[in-house]
């Protein structure tokens, strides 16, 4: 459980109220993102509820969860077969799911929104968020792209809210963005970044800037693998086995953009392209574009750039 021990007074509210402990946590959206913030927020021993509209992303959700954590249960615990079991099952107990978000976000201490990447969708639902949960809760958004100041702009109280960006996948990848923009207390920073230590990441202070820091190097560089591709000038599997042999990297660009998905990737372009027109890092891709509308989103739906079983 996390302890407060920031004693600063909450900027921006006239009172000295003090922001509540982290025990309990609310994810919102059980797709790739919220599932995984999920489990390791529940494998730091914190109460989790998982809230999404689709009850079959819920239970999707549920079995992702269950395997990864066996698989992480089995590294832990190699010879130890009761080990295993019992840590998974410790971690399921401790996440709840629903598709009612008022009565999800009334306990949490944290709110952390992982829905789908669309500015309209996430405003609406902060202003329900906030109306539903208690004056303390911190309300977070994992968004890859989108500026907070944006995101954010219906909130009456802006000085709770901030940007936890986790990374795909999330029990595997150590990274956390914390994201600040102007209105974010002192604070509520100081706790978010208790946050991520408590789940076992390293964290790294991010302002409200297009793709923090990862995003802004790592999106870019995808889309300029797709127009390599586009030119005619090297095959898709000679580009990702290129950068994982040449430049030391995990995945190649194509295979990185399915399992991230190719509707995120392409919301992340058409939103930034939208507000900077002229850049020509941030141009959308035609065949990225096709495949989307073709509802080939990459490892999530079975085949985006390549097939999956
Ligand atoms: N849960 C638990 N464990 C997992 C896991 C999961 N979801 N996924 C992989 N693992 C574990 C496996 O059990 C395995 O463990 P051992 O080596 O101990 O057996 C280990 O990770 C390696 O897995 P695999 O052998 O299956 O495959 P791999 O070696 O290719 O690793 C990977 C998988 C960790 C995903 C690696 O390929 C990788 O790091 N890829 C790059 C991912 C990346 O760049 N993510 C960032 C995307 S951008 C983003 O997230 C931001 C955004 O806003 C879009
Ligand atoms: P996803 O498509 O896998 O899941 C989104 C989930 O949100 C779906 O289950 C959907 O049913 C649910 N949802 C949509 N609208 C909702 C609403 N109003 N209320 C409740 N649930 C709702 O998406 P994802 O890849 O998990 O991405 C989620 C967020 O995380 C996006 O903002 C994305 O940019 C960000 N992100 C994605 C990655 C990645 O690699 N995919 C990495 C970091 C951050």
């Amino acid at each position: 459980m996390l302890s407060s021990t920031c004693t600063a007074a909450v900027r921006g509210l006239s009172t000295t109220a003090q922001l509540s402990k982290i025990n309990n946590v609310t994810v919102i959206g059980a797709g790739l993102m919220g599932s995984g913030i999920a489990q390791v927020s529940a494998n730091a021993k914190l109460n989790v509820v998982v809230v999404d509209s689709n009850q079959s992303a819920l239970d999707k959700a549920q079995k992702g969860i269950e395997s990864s954590l066996q698989r992480v249960a089995k590294k832990k615990h190699a010879d130890d077969a009761k080990a295993q079991t019992a840590l998974v099952s410790s971690v399921l107990d401790r996440i709840k799911m629903s598709t009612n978000m008022s009565d999800s976000v009334k306990d949490a201490d944290l709110v952390i929104e992982a829905i789908v990447e669309n500015i309209d969708i996430k405003r609406k639902l902060f202003a329900e968020v906030e109306a539903a949960a208690k004056p303390t809760t911190l309300i977070t958004t994992n968004t890859s792209s989108l500026r907070l100041a944006d995101i954010g702009l219906n909130l009456k109280d802006k000085t709770r809210f901030g940007g936890l960006h986790f990374f795909n996948p999330v029990p595997m990848m150590k990274l956390l963005e914390v994201v600040r923009h102007n209105d974010t207390s002192d604070d509520t920073f100081q706790k978010l970044m208790e946050y991520g230590k408590a789940v076992g990441k390293t964290t790294v202070a991010c302002k409200d800037t297009p793709g923090f820091i990862v995003n802004r190097l790592l999106v870019p560089y995808m889309f300029e693998a797709l127009r390599l591709y586009e030119r005619g000038d090297a095959s898709m599997p000679d580009i990702d086995v290129a950068m994982k042999l040449g430049a030391g990297y995990p995945m190649g660009p194509f295979e990185l953009s399915d399992y991230v998905g190719l509707d995120t990737c392409k919301f992340i372009m058409d939103g930034w392209h939208k507000q900077y027109p002229d850049e020509v890092a941030f141009k959308p891709s035609p065949l990225l574009d096709s495949l989307v509308d073709a509802g080939k989103t990459g490892r999530k739906s079975g085949e985006g750039f390549y097939k999956y079983k």
